[in-house]
C-alpha cells in the first residue's frame, strides 16, 4: 500500500468512525467519579465495571458511594495498585467530633473484606453490661458459649490518645470505657452492632499518618480490600481496553465483557483508535472485526474515488 493511499484510508476511517460514533450515545461508562479515577472492577453505573461490584459501589452526582446493609458510605480514595478502597462513615467519631454512631457492617456476600490496617475503637462502652468486658472463660447465656474478651490490651495507648482529643475529653469518660478492636473481624454477622456491644460510638482509622501520638492527624475511616477473582488476576481483555482509553463494562444476557469506548461504541476487545493512528503499517494484524468492517469500507471508498 502506498503511503499517500494509506493516509487517505486513515482519514476516511476516522471520518467514518466519527459519523458512526455520533450516531450512538456518548460513552456510558465514565473513567472518573468526581475526583476519583474509576477503573476495573469499579464502574460508574449499570453495565460498567464488574457486575459483582456494581451493586455495592455506585456513582451518583459525581459522588462515589459504598452501600452496605448498615448504610451508605462515601468512598474517599481507591488505591488501585494495592487493591484497597477507603471509605468514611459520617456517623463515626473522630478526634474532631464525637457523636452517637450507628455501627458498621459489611454484607456477607460483598466482594470486600477489612484491610489489616483498619483499627476500630469502641467508645463509651458500658463497663458493667457490655459483652466485650467479660473476662476469660465467662459464660454467655444468650449464645450458650464461652466468650473471651475482645479488647486488645496492647492497643491501650490508642485509647489514651483518642480520649485526649478535646471533643472526647469533654465527655469525661473513664479510659476503661474504650476498647481497641483489632484485627477487625466482625464475626459471622459481619456487623459491629453497637447496641448489642453497649457502646455509644466507635472510631475507625487506617493510618497514624506517621504521627502516632497526634490523633488529630490520623486517617479516619475504614480501609477495605478487594480481589478481582479467586486468582486475583486482572482480566487481560480489560487491561487492553483501558490501555486504549476504554472503560470496562459488561452486557448481554450473560454479563459478558464489553469495552465501552470514548465515542460510545462498545467492542469486545479494545478501542484501538490510538494504535491505529500511531502504527499505520501495523494495524492489520491487530484490528477487530468491527474495525475491519469500517476499514474495508473506507478502503473501498478510496479505491472507488481515486
Ligand atoms: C455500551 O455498553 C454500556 C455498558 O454495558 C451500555 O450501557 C450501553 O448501552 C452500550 N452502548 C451501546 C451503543 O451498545
Ligand atoms: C448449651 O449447650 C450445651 C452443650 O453444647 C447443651 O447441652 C445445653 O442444652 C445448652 N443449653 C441451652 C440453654 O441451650
Amino acid at each position: 500500500m502506498k503511503v499517500k493511499q494509506c493516509s487517505c484510508v486513515i482519514l476516511l476511517y476516522f471520518l467514518t468512525l466519527t459519523i458512526l460514533s455520533s450516531l450512538v450515545a456518548s460513552q456510558t461508562c465514565k473513567n472518573s467519579c468526581g475526583q476519583i479515577p474509576i477503573k476495573y472492577p469499579f464502574g460508574t453505573g449499570l453495565g460498567c465495571g464488574d457486575p459483582r461490584f456494581q451493586q455495592y459501589v455506585t456513582c451518583n452526582q459525581e459522588k462515589l458511594t459504598l452501600t452496605t446493609h448498615t448504610g451508605c458510605y462515601p468512598v474517599t480514595n481507591i488505591e488501585y495498585s494495592s487493591q484497597v478502597i477507603h471509605i468514611s462513615d459520617p456517623s463515626m467519631s473522630t478526634c474532631a467530633c464525637t457523636q452517637t454512631s450507628k455501627g458498621f457492617g459489611l454484607d456477607w456476600d460483598a466482594p470486600f473484606s477489612f484491610h489489616d490496617d483498619t483499627v476500630f475503637t469502641l467508645l463509651d462502652c458500658s463497663t458493667t453490661s457490655s459483652p466485650i468486658y467479660r473476662t476469660n472463660g465467662a459464660y454467655d447465656v444468650d449464645s450458650n458459649t464461652t466468650v473471651i474478651p475482645q479488647c486488645d490490651r496492647t492497643g491501650a495507648p490508642i485509647c489514651s490518645f483518642l480520649y485526649s482529643c478535646r471533643a472526647i475529653s469533654m465527655l469525661n469518660l473513664p479510659i476503661s470505657t474504650c476498647c481497641v478492636y483489632t484485627p477487625v473481624d466482625l464475626g459471622p454477622s459481619f456487623e459491629m452492632d453497637l447496641q448489642k456491644l453497649q457502646c455509644t460510638s466507635y472510631s475507625g482509622f487506617y493510618s497514624f499518618n506517621g504521627q502516632e501520638s497526634n490523633p488529630e492527624n490520623w486517617k479516619y475511616g475504614i480501609a477495605l480490600k478487594y480481589k478481582f477473582n479467586v486468582y486475583n488476576d486482572y482480566p487481560s481483555s480489560c487491561a487492553n481496553c483501558e490501555r486504549s482509553n476504554g472503560v470496562c463494562g459488561y452486557g448481554g444476557a450473560y454479563d459478558t465483557f464489553v469495552c465501552n469506548c470514548p465515542g460510545g461504541l462498545n467492542t469486545t476487545s479494545d478501542c484501538f483508535f490510538r494504535s491505529l493512528y500511531n502504527h499505520c503499517p501495523r494495524l492489520l494484524p491487530r484490528h477487530t472485526a468491527g474495525n475491519f468492517l469500517i476499514f474495508s469500507l473506507a478502503y473501498f471508498m478510496v479505491r472507488v474515488l481515486f
